[in-house]
């Protein structure tokens, strides 16, 4: 978001708020991307996301009371929170950051009152983690304003909790995370059993990353988010009573016949396949981006799509018939990222094969959906940080 979109909101935050002798502080957090490793991290797995230039921005000035007053540039919407807190059916957005006040008086915080202004350009609904960016920054300008010097990689773990048991969505560790940690130009690889994480810088001379936006968001899909978890968590008990060693269903290193010895269901079975074969998948992506090999990450994007489709079940037709359509115009690599059920394609190409392949996907997913298709260039950037206006 640029410097006079700032400026008008933090008049817009004076005139809804007033004004006084202190000023507020603005904080951004930023959108992200996740290389290799999807659905893989409430499971013990290892995932590759960094953070890009979208953000959420918030002003926040302590307000000498016991109550929370929060006011949506999206939504002109101002509302007033007190304790105790209860979700809010009509503006669901406050849950956000609600849910993140909780969050940290539960870790023995006692968070004053204060008014906080948002705003964002992440596409909602995307598949780019709007959310967890909300909930991040919040927390982070929350710990920064009453000088609470939360770690970051805490304040990723209070975001994660107020979506889980606030907002109620059963989410993994990964999008609080990289949006907390992030920096340009890195991606992290996260081991998201024991939160330990490294930093890659990775050269891709004449190739890029990019975005693709479906422009469709299917209505099931936190509810089926939810279940995907409650698939996993039910075929790991299953295989546990058989072959007790293995702690996480990431971990499992079954022969197809010793699966058949554990009564998985079918959907089990699948999923339980998607889980285990990400791992090698993401071994092929952290090989092929240390050793510039570029097409082999293709490949292992163009496979993770196959395995999100037809055994996870999370992707949808239109994500579907992207990540096709681009294979079959000679895209390196591709795959729909996120939770699923619409969002965002992240695709990986040679950079002069942009433009050919920017027209003739628009042509034809208009044709078939009767929708336009967005394209986003990004740049790795920083997590979570104070802005100075
Ligand atoms: C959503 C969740 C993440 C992760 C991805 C799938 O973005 O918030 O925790 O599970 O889906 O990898």
């Amino acid at each position: 978001m640029d410097s006079l979109r700032s400026k008008e909101n933090l008049n817009q935050f004076e005139r809804i708020f007033g004004k006084t002798n202190s000023h507020p502080r603005l904080f951004g957090a930023p959108a992200r991307i996740n290389i290799i490793g999807e659905h893989v991290d409430y499971l013990g797995g290892i995932v590759l996301p960094a953070a890009i230039d979208f953000s959420v921005q918030v002003f926040i000035r302590p307000n000498q009371t016991s109550y929370y007053q929060f006011h949506s540039v999206t939504y002109q919407e101002t509302v007033k929170v007190e304790k105790p807190f209860h979700q809010n059916s009509n503006s669901p957005w406050t849950d956000y950051i609600t849910g993140v006040i909780q969050e940290m008086e539960k870790l023995g915080f006692s968070i004053p009152g204060f008014d906080l202004l948002v705003d964002g350009d992440i596409p909602q609904g995307s598949g780019l983690s709007s959310s967890a960016a909300l909930e991040v920054v919040t927390g982070f300008a929350i710990s920064e304003s009453f000088g609470l010097g939360i770690k970051k990689e805490t304040i990723a773990v209070i975001g994660q909790k107020a979506e889980n048991n606030f907002v109620g969505t059963k989410c993994g560790i990964m999008d609080q995370f990289i949006i907390a940690v992030g920096k340009a130009n890195d991606c992290i690889s996260l081991n998201t059993d024991t939160l330990q994480y490294t930093y890659h810088h990775f050269d891709l001379n004449e190739y890029e990353f990019y975005l693709i936006n479906s422009n469709v968001k299917h209505n099931l899909k936190d509810s089926a988010y939810n279940q995907r978890r409650l698939e996993c968590e039910s075929a790991l008990k299953k295989i546990q009573a058989k072959f007790p060693k293995f702690l996480q269903l990431y971990d499992v290193t079954l022969s197809d016949e010793e699966l058949q010895l554990c009564g998985l269901s079918l959907e089990e079975k699948k999923r339980t396949i998607h889980v285990t074969s990400e791992r090698e998948r993401t071994k092929q992506v952290i090989q092929g981006l240390e050793s510039n090999q570029l097409e082999s990450v293709g490949n292992a994007l163009f496979a993770t799509h196959e395995s999100l489709s037809k055994n996870f079940e999370v992707s949808c037709e239109e994500t579907d018939f992207i990540v096709s359509t681009l294979k079959a115009l000679g895209a390196v690599g591709a795959r729909m990222i996120g939770g699923g059920f619409g969002g965002c394609v992240l695709v990986l190409d040679k950079k002069d094969h942009f433009a050919k392949i920017n027209e003739e996907m628009k042509k034809s997913y208009q044709q078939k959906f009767n929708l336009a298709l967005d394209f986003y260039k990004f740049q790795i950037s920083d997590g979570v940080k104070e802005i100075s206006i």
